[in-house]
């Protein structure tokens, strides 16, 4: 009795609150209905319903019931419902139609005729190849337009000329090799046409996109950045395109340009970002450049030059970048550091310099960095005068480089050492590397130590938890005092949550 109780209680719930909620179907207070697994529409709605959500069922044909055409509905949401056509006319009625999503479907065309009251328009991910001019006719409130993921290959833009209201229009992911026709959209602030196959934008393409402020065309074959880009812009994508040159000078109208995107291109130098003064993020790698960039804007805040064949940081370089906190420049070549070089750059806190040439840790480092990426150079040695000012440091990555032996005065003068990695070192354990181990476990720092290289009898042991080291050094009569007393607390290398995340050393954890 209580299990056939709880059972309609259940299926009472399952058909929703409404008493009256069509099969499979559950209906909320707020006007709502939400339907999976549906083959056809529900014949009957509750005639207050405003919102109808259907998703992951079968409806080949889309047809909305006579019943549903006398709906005040203000948003109709179906998608990965295997849809291939909506019957002609069908939204034609639906006048309070505010918001029509029909995405992850297979329909090959626009819906004829829709109401003139939309404002966000959905059909992403279907297998539409044409636009025509008549489908968007009218809709003067539309304010969203998604068609990416489709299969649109030539675009005539004078089929958007209805749009006078348009913000946002998102094209990705189609086969667009040409673009023809004037574009009018003069509210659009959001462009993107990322993934396509464009190789250059018709002539005043720009002309009347006068408040656009978000432009990506990465991942398509352009050879120039585009002329007369608007000045309202505020981001540019350029990224994964096949750019060899980029003329900032002609460029200096974006007043406002705040985040530049140019990785994975062809460009051998940077020259003159300077005349982007607002730039805050310029991001350049997966290049040729073998220099960093020569004159940046003096507002940037994150510069990725990573992936590059960049060989020298020189003091000129990072002269005049004060708002500098995130400087990526890992997978490189370089292997001179100018002492000093970031000391002008008196807020950066993240320094990206793995996978170079280094033969030490850079001197006069800014003593702001909370993070410090070396892991794959060529150190040898960690000296006091290195790390000495680090006192922000939080994060310090030597993974695989030529280091041999810790000196703990240099342990001991970084008070917020969190995460410190040392893995993959030629580590020759002898009994003072054993006490860097204490004083790492004192400070409760989360260590990956690696393993021994020498002496040969211990190589290949772990020199963080071997009891065979430990029982060895314990032996030394100098040692054995203190070491009693630090072995009854417990030790932080067995914390099981501490060692969750030490496996992957990048930006799994927060710095705070
Ligand atoms: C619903 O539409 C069908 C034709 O599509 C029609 O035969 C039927 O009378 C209509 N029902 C109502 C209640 O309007
Ligand atoms: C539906 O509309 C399209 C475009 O307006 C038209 O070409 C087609 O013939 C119409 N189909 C039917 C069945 O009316
Ligand atoms: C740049 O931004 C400022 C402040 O938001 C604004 O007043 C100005 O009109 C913008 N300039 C352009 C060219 O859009
Ligand atoms: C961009 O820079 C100009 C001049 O340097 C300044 O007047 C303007 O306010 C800046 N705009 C923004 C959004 O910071
Ligand atoms: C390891 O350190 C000991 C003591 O400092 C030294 O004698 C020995 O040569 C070192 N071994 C290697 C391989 O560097």
């Amino acid at each position: 009795m209580y299990l056939l109780c709880t059972f309609l209680v259940l299926l009472s719930f399952g058909d929703g609150f409404h008493p009256n909620c069509p099969r499979r179907c559950s209906c909320d207070s707020k006007q709502s209905i939400q339907c999976y697994r549906l083959i056809e529409l529900p014949s009957w709605m509750p005639s207050t319903i405003k919102r109808l959500y259907i998703s992951h069922s079968k409806i080949k044909n889309l047809k909305l019931s006579n019943i549903t055409k006398t709906l005040a509905l203000e948003e109709f949401i179906l998608l990965a419902s295997g849809t291939e056509s909506v019957e002609n006319d069908t939204f034609k009625t639906l006048s309070t139609l505010k918001t029509l999503e029909l995405w992850k479907n297979k329909l090959r065309r626009i819906p004829t005729a829709l109401p003139n009251s939309l404002e966000v328009l959905k059909l992403n991910d279907n297998l539409i190849n044409v636009l025509h001019e008549s489908d968007f006719e009218g809709l003067k409130k539309l304010q969203v337009l998604e068609l990416q993921n489709n299969m649109i290959s030539t675009l005539s833009l004078s089929t958007f000329s209805s749009l006078v209201n348009l913000q946002i229009l998102v094209l990705d992911g189609n086969n667009m090799e040409s673009l023809t026709g004037p574009f009018k959209l003069p509210r659009l602030k959001h462009l993107s046409m990322e993934n396509n196959k464009l190789h250059f934008l018709p002539g005043s393409f720009f002309a009347s996109l006068q408040c656009l402020q978000f432009l990506s065309l990465s991942g398509n074959s352009l050879t120039i950045v585009p002329n007369d880009l608007p000045k309202s812009l505020l981001s540019l994508k350029l990224e994964r395109n096949q750019l060899q040159v980029v003329r900032f000078r002609e460029m200096k109208h974006l007043e406002n340009l705040s985040h530049l995107f140019l990785s994975a291109n062809s460009l051998s130098s940077i020259e003159g970002a300077h005349f982007l003064p607002n730039l805050t993020t310029l991001e350049i790698s997966q290049n040729h450049l073998q220099m960093l960039p020569f004159r940046l804007p003096a507002r940037l805040q994150k510069l990725d030059c990573s992936n590059n064949l960049i060989q020298k940081v020189m003091l000129q370089d990072f002269q005049d970048l004060r708002d500098l906190k995130h400087l990526f420049l890992d997978n490189n070549m370089v292997s001179l550091f100018e002492v000093g070089a970031l000391q002008r750059c008196v807020q950066l806190s993240n320094l990206a310099l793995e996978q170079n040439l280094l033969l030490s840790i850079p001197l006069r480092l800014p003593d702001t960095l909370a993070r410090l990426d070396l892991k794959a150079n060529a150190i040898q040695d960690i000296g006091e005068q290195e790390l000495k000012d680090l006192k922000q440091l939080q994060v310090l990555n030597l993974r695989n480089n030529k280091i041999s032996a810790l000196d703990l005065k240099v342990l001991e003068g970084l008070p917020r050492l969190r995460y410190l990695y040392l893995d993959g070192n030629p580590w020759n354990c002898t009994c003072n590397l054993l006490r860097a181990r204490k004083v790492l476990m004192a400070k409760g720092t989360d260590v990956r130590g690696g393993q021994c290289a020498a002496p040969a009898e211990r190589r290949g042991e772990s020199w963080m938890s071997s009891k065979n080291i430990m029982r060895h050094c314990e032996g030394h009569s100098h040692l054995t005092e203190k070491n009693k007393e630090i072995r009854k607390k417990p030790k932080p290398d067995d914390h099981p949550s501490i060692r969750m995340n030490m496996d992957d050393d990048y930006y799994d954890y927060e710095i705070d």
